[in-house]
């Protein structure tokens, strides 16, 4: 399809090209898909905000091969390199003390001291950040506070004709974004997601907090309303309101037209690749509203219920 690039040899290379005139283009990773920008250049982290009507006080995550690249730019400390050992390449970004000669765009991070640096483990963004001299900026590839894109037809869905290179892997693996920790100052969790809080105290062997609502600063981009479908959602629903969608979970809801379900199993990695794909589906269909049952708020079901509340807001 138009836009769409299939993973091969010569796509890498051409998004490399594309990268290296500072183009943003859409690339897979193991969470959401993302838009691709040239972390060092400003006027590719411009193109990013733009496309993405994103706030500019709304950082950016900068995305990275190895420990070593990533060195350039940030101070790595042992909590990290613990972690890091532990869950990397994969769902996890961590947030650190920016280097003064690094060269990621200060846009890129909004002027904080802080950036926020991921190593993902998706083979085709892999293989591009290998052969790259610079990091890559990759917010999820969507319009700020809309839902994340988990195809590269959801891609094109959020973008239209407006991103001219998709590179494509299918349907992601996780289905929401990475779990974002802070090693700057306190050790904090700011966003859940598949790597828990639980795990995390485990390698780290200490105690550490979720993000309170009184210091959600540390995160400019934790805003309120995101990851919407554009319609009213209820939580914690037991049945469904007239005509709406309902979103359930477990084998004893009925087939039929209006019920969703996230994961007849009750599996809750299952129903976290379904998410967005389901809140997208039922907009699309034009539903005016949505129920959703209560979900265990239990494992990656803290990261579904976080991005359902928001989506409800
Ligand atoms: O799974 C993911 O992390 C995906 C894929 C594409 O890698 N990316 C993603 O990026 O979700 P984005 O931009 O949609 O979300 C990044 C989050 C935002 O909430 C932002 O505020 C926060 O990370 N963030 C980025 N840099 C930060 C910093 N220096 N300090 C605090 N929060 C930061
Ligand atoms: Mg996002």
């Amino acid at each position: 399809m138009k836009n769409i690039y299939k993973n091969s040899q010569q796509n890498i290379k051409k998004a490399k090209r594309l990268l290296k005139k500072n183009k943003v283009i859409a690339v897979p990773t193991e969470t959401v898909y993302g838009l691709a920008g040239n972390a060092y250049s400003s006027s590719s982290i411009k193109k990013i905000y733009k496309l993405k009507k994103r706030p500019k006080i709304n950082p950016l995550i900068i995305h990275y091969y190895d420990i070593k690249s990533a060195k350039r730019d940030v101070y790595i400390n042992k909590d990290f390199l613990k972690l890091y050992k532990k869950f990397s390449p994969g769902p996890i970004t961590f947030i650190l003390k920016k280097k003064k000669k690094s060269k990621v765009s200060y846009l890129a991070n909004a002027n904080l001291k802080t950036i926020a640096i991921r190593f993902p483990r998706n083979k085709i963004i892999r293989s591009l950040l290998k052969i790259l001299e610079f990091p890559l900026a990759i917010p999820s590839a969507n319009i700020s506070s809309a839902l994340s894109p988990v195809s590269s037809q959801d891609v094109l869905d959020e973008f239209g004709n407006k991103i001219k290179f998709i590179l494509d892997d299918g349907q992601t693996n996780i289905g929401l974004e990475s779990t974002v920790i802070s090693l700057y100052d306190k050790i904090q969790i700011i966003r859940p997601g598949l790597i828990n809080l639980k795990q995390i105290k485990q390698v780290l062997k200490k105690q550490i907090s979720s993000l309170k609502k009184t210091n959600r600063i540390v995160s400019p981009g934790i805003l309120k309303k995101h990851y919407s479908p554009g319609i009213p959602i209820e939580l914690n629903s037991k049945k469904k309101d007239y005509n709406a969608a309902f979103i359930v979970l477990g084998k004893k809801y009925k087939k039929d037209k209006d019920v969703f379900n996230l994961s007849k199993n009750n599996n809750l990695n299952e129903a976290a690749r379904k998410l967005y794909k389901t809140l997208r589906k039922i907009k699309n269909l034009g539903y005016k509203k949505i129920n959703v049952v209560k979900i265990p708020n239990i494992k990656i079901g803290i990261a579904i219920n976080d991005r359902l509340k928001k989506a409800a807001n």
